[in-house]
């Protein structure tokens, strides 16, 4: 079987770029445009992995679908609805997990619960129920300090995974974290997307990453336009030693190395005369 197929992926649209272009102020004297004209679909339930390197704009591409940042023009839509701004129907992990300090790790997880308006006692049941899921049930009363990065990564995913997103969105969730670590992590969220029916938008930079977990990769091209949308067909739980896999990475590998190594591009202002 072919590890991968290239071409034309299924549109069903839970997200959908239409021509999404996004520019930010350069020193202070022109642009620099990162996403250009950037269209495509994400179907519902995928695994979808945005692959490119450092500055190609992928967490722009990420911080637009999550809201907080707004296209200059094109739209985007989650379920046909366009985005507005931040929403209940979509949640982000950071690199960084961003847990409240002062607060334990069940206390956390139950924080966006109670704003959804559910009662202490369930809350508490919900929360728990993501803490055992993600392994975390034994360090519920711990506070984020007494964690290791790997706890605290899984603490934010299960702060994620209890509000219930359409959408979930991550950025890079596991590159500070040693190898070993990020890789069973990376295990765990195979198994939370093979039980759940959210949909991914995973950014990495990590072609090892991008292989093992997508449905589909995304290799963002010159100035943020599509240069490669790959299909990932290798049947799950994946094996990171199989023969299947290694092609893929190899081809992810040689689609990067064949990128124009200028990724965006900056218009000056002319000169005051
Ligand atoms: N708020 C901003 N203001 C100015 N430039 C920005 C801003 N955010 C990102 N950029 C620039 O946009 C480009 C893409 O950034 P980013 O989306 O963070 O890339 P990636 O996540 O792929 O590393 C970079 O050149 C970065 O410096
Ligand atoms: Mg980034």
């Amino acid at each position: 079987m072919e590890p991968c197929s290239l071409g034309p992926v299924n549109h069903d649209r839970m997200i959908s770029f239409d021509s999404v272009t996004k520019a930010f102020p350069h020193n202070g004297s022109g642009t620099t445009t990162v996403l250009r004209n950037l269209s495509f679909d994400v179907r519902q339930g995928d695994f979808t992995c945005i692959l490119g390197p450092s500055g190609c704009g992928k967490s722009t591409l990420l911080n637009l679908v999550a809201g907080f940042l707004k296209p200059d023009t094109g739209s985007i839509t989650i379920d046909r609805k366009p985005v507005q701004g931040p929403g209940p129907d979509r949640a982000m992990v950071f690199q960084d997990p961003t847990l409240f300090p002062w607060l334990t790790v069940l206390q956390n997880i139950m924080f966006g619960l109670r704003r959804k308006g559910l009662d202490k006692a369930e809350c508490r049941r919900q929360a728990m129920h993501y803490l055992e899921f993600t392994g975390l049930g034994h360090a519920a009363a711990q506070y984020p300090y007494a964690l290791s990065g790997g706890m605290r990564q899984r603490a934010a995913i299960a702060r994620v995974l209890a509000l219930h997103p359409m959408v979930l969105l991550m950025d890079e969730p596991f590159s500070a974290l040693d190898a070993n670590t990020r890789e069973h992590l990376q295990e765990e969220l195979q198994n939370i997307h093979s039980a759940g029916k959210e949909t991914f938008m995973y950014v990495t930079h990590s072609v090892s990453e991008a292989a093992y977990l997508a449905d589909r990769i995304i290799i963002l091209g010159d100035r943020g336009t599509v240069a490669h949308d790959i299909e990932v067909t290798i049947k799950r739980p994946r094996k990171r030693s199989s023969t299947e896999l290694l092609e893929l990475k190899t081809l992810l590998r040689s689609h990067l190395a064949h990128l124009p190594c200028c990724m965006t591009h900056t218009t000056r202002k002319p000169a005051q005369p």
